[in-house]
């Protein structure tokens, strides 16, 4: 019996392998959200939406923190929109912001496709310039951030400021193969993830810890914060 934490038998064949039946078995298929990834393909953008585990991790957290009015920045084809939205009540919201027009299309088609559209509001443009806009919207109570990394503390700040003690804070991407923990780093984008985890650390508005993912997506990992 080999130790159950070693890990001299860990290979990209072996996460990958883990990683389907992990998949298969607590996940599974839906069009809705196949669909999705297949057009979002089909339309040129790149695969970077959540990979399905994680898809369902967000739904859980925001069924668990019990979210009703939940924000994303960063939409994409809406993969991960869709699983947030299947997570909220009927009388819920979920706000996601999109920069690129054409990209947004492509997520309004398969948010109504799978039946989530009317839930959703996608609001096109910077988060920068977006996030301002809805102080007067009752606060929100699951952030996820999954947008340009370089921004991450401009959209960190603006979880806190939208959200109430209690908000969730969900940031992707926060490992980048192993890259987040290279004080080297000349990467903008490595260098943006890092500066939001030393805010979310420091920062007295939130209690944060992280862990890193092995996925389809690879090696990475995502940030998970409280609004205290
Ligand atoms: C990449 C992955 C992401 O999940 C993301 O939000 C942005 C970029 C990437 O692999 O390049
Ligand atoms: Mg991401």
């Amino acid at each position: 019996m080999p130790e159950t934490t070693s890990d001299d038998r860990l290979t990209p064949d072996l996460w990958r392998r883990v990683d389907a039946y992990l998949t298969e078995t607590l996940v599974g298929h839906e069009a809705g959200l196949d669909d999705a990834v297949a057009d979002q393909s089909a339309a040129g953008l790149p695969p970077i939406e959540v990979a399905p585990v994680n898809g369902k991790l967000l739904h859980l957290i925001a069924r668990m923190s019990g979210a009703r009015r939940v924000l994303e920045i960063g939409t994409l084809g809406a993969y991960s929109t869709i699983w947030l939205a299947r997570a909220v009540p009927a009388d819920g919201r979920v706000v996601t912001i999109e920069a690129e027009p054409h990209i947004a299309d492509i997520a309004r088609a398969n948010l109504d496709r799978a039946g989530v559209g009317e839930k959703v509001d996608i609001l096109l443009g910077r988060g920068a310039d977006v996030l301002p806009t809805l102080v007067d919207q009752e606060p929100f109570d699951l952030v996820f951030i999954d947008a340009d990394k370089e921004s991450n503390t401009i959209y960190i700040d603006w979880a806190a400021r939208l959200g109430r003690a209690g908000t969730v804070v969900v940031v992707d991407n926060t490992v980048r193969g192993g890259e987040v923990a290279n004080p080297a780093t000349e990467n903008p984008q490595i260098i943006g993830v890092q500066r939001g985890l030393e805010m979310l650390g420091r920062d007295p508005r939130f209690d944060a810890t992280a862990i890193q993912t092995l996925d389809a997506k690879g090696y990475d990992g995502i940030a998970l914060a409280l609004v205290v």
